[in-house]
């Protein structure tokens, strides 16, 4: 009774929360390149300039100065700092040069150094389900305000009153410029709504799983990968039970990509049925001629029922999903199925000689190319055979152990390489290059130890 209630609890509460199938880790070096970027790119420093120049309703000019005009701003030198549980701490130290004509009539230049800082609160919007920055809290600090006049010309009234107008008309001027850049930032998340393409055979979308959060040393940002078949059937990712987590030793701060062993299986599932093959090749790469004379090498029997060499037809069906297994160092991948050997005949339909159950596991070795996840295998080890029907008479399927072992390595495998070449999108957001990543397999997930440039 316990357990059937255990049962219905658990299972409601896991499917309360979706589980995460990869996890982001966003360290200072990616946050500061993405932010010095984005810097760049708003163009915000001229239109800072250019707002500054503008006359603004409701911004009173600075008393006994006209002729007002923004001549340069400093190039802004951008610290951030991560907030636990909230966000990024913002500090952007820039500065700028006022001309204009001072209450004598005298050319006044005013250089004002400031700080902005703001918090950016990291949320997951609303509409959309995406990461965002949001900012708050935006602050001016000025550092100092210095004037090209002699401060006798300057009287300490004044200099207070321009310090407490610049307090007033700054933050209008300078805090647009921490969202506009924030703008950019949260532009390169807009991508991971899209499903992208796993070959023709379907999609997948890196969707967040939770609100991302925060601590002392990066942001987290938790997926719940959507994979899609192309008719719109979804594969779910079967839970291994245990949680995901990053494993030690990687540098404070540094950034890194985990894609567990689940996800990669739900995606492989998109590419069961391509695994399915038919193979009439005479000869294949170092095997002996395929026909029935070298397989009664083996297996005897066949020499009684075709005592002239027959061309071999090979049909290799994976009934089971793919399924990828990791342990520290080593990722396998599990196929079972059955192969089915048959006679061709000249005119008419090949001729089954037998047919074998057969599990067996590649080694995966896995790569990035142009951010899209490459894996390449090789043959690890014929694990189970066994036969279902013959048409040659009993045998014992131990002979043909050797026979199918070469089969599968020569003639299969560069059929499952050549399936494998569509290759497993990555998370599109930022600009993170995944070319530059390390990987590293530990157990159950494949780590993307992130570099930047
Ligand atoms: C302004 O920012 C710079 C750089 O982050 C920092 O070193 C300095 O202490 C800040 N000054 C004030 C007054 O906050
Ligand atoms: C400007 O005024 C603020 C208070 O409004 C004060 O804390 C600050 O020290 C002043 N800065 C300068 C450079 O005078």
């Amino acid at each position: 009774m316990l357990r059937i209630l255990c049962l219905a609890l658990c299972g409601l509460l896991t499917g309360m929360r979706a589980d995460p199938g990869a996890l982001l880790r966003l360290g200072m070096d990616i946050m500061n390149h993405e932010v010095q970027r984005a810097m760049e790119e708003s163009h915000i420093l001229e239109k800072m300039a250019a707002e500054a120049g503008k006359k603004r309703p409701g911004v009173k000019p600075i008393k006994g100065l006209s002729n007002m005009k923004v001549k340069d701003v400093i190039t802004p030198v951008i610290t951030l700092n991560f907030l636990p549980g909230v966000g990024i701490f913002q500090c952007v130290a820039t500065g700028m040069t006022i001309t204009g004509k001072s209450f004598t009539g005298a050319n006044m230049e005013i250089i004002v150094v400031l700080n902005i800082t703001a918090t950016n609160r990291f949320l997951q919007d609303e509409e959309t389900g995406l990461p965002m920055f949001k900012s708050e809290g935006c602050e001016i600090i000025l550092v100092s305000v210095k004037t090209n006049l002699p401060s006798n010309m300057l009287p300490k009234v004044i200099n207070k009153f321009l310090n407490s107008t610049l307090h007033k008309v700054l933050p209008g001027l300078m805090c647009p410029a921490i969202d506009a850049v924030l703008v950019y930032v949260n532009k390169r998340w807009a991508s991971l709504n899209d499903p992208m393409p796993l070959g023709r055979m379907g999609t997948v979308k890196y969707a967040l799983a939770s609100t991302p959060t925060t601590t002392a040393s990066h942001v987290q940002v938790d997926f719940s990968p959507l994979v899609q078949q192309q008719m719109g059937k979804t594969i779910p990712l079967t839970n291994s039970g245990e949680a995901l987590e990053f494993p030690e030793g990687y540098a404070e701060g540094s950034s890194q990509l985990l894609l567990s062993a689940a996800f990669l299986t739900a995606e492989l599932a998109l590419l069961q049925k391509s695994l399915d093959v038919k193979i009439q090749d005479k000869m294949i790469g170092e095997l002996p001629p395929q026909n029935t004379e070298t397989l009664a090498g083996f297996l005897p029997e066949v020499a009684e029922v075709y005592p002239k060499p027959k061309p071999l037809v090979t049909q290799i069906r994976i009934n089971k999903s793919p399924k990828v297994t990791m342990t520290s160092g080593k990722s396998l991948l599990h196929l079972h199925g059955t192969l089915e050997m048959f006679a061709a005949q000249r005119g008419k339909r090949p001729v089954s000689l037998f047919l074998l159950e057969v599990h067996f596991n590649l080694r995966i070795r896995y790569s990035v190319h142009e951010n899209w996840l490459q894996m390449a295998t090789s043959l690890n080890r014929l694990l189970s055979l066994s036969r279902r029907s013959s048409e040659v008479g009993d045998f014992n399927e131990k002979e043909l152990i050797n026979f199918i072992t070469d089969y599968l390595q020569e003639a299969y495998i560069p059929v499952v390489n050549d399936v494998l070449q569509v290759a497993l999108p990555l998370p599109n957001l930022l600009a993170i290059n995944y070319d530059l990543a390390e990987l590293d397999i530990v157990e159950n997930a494949l780590i993307l130890d992130l570099k930047q440039a």
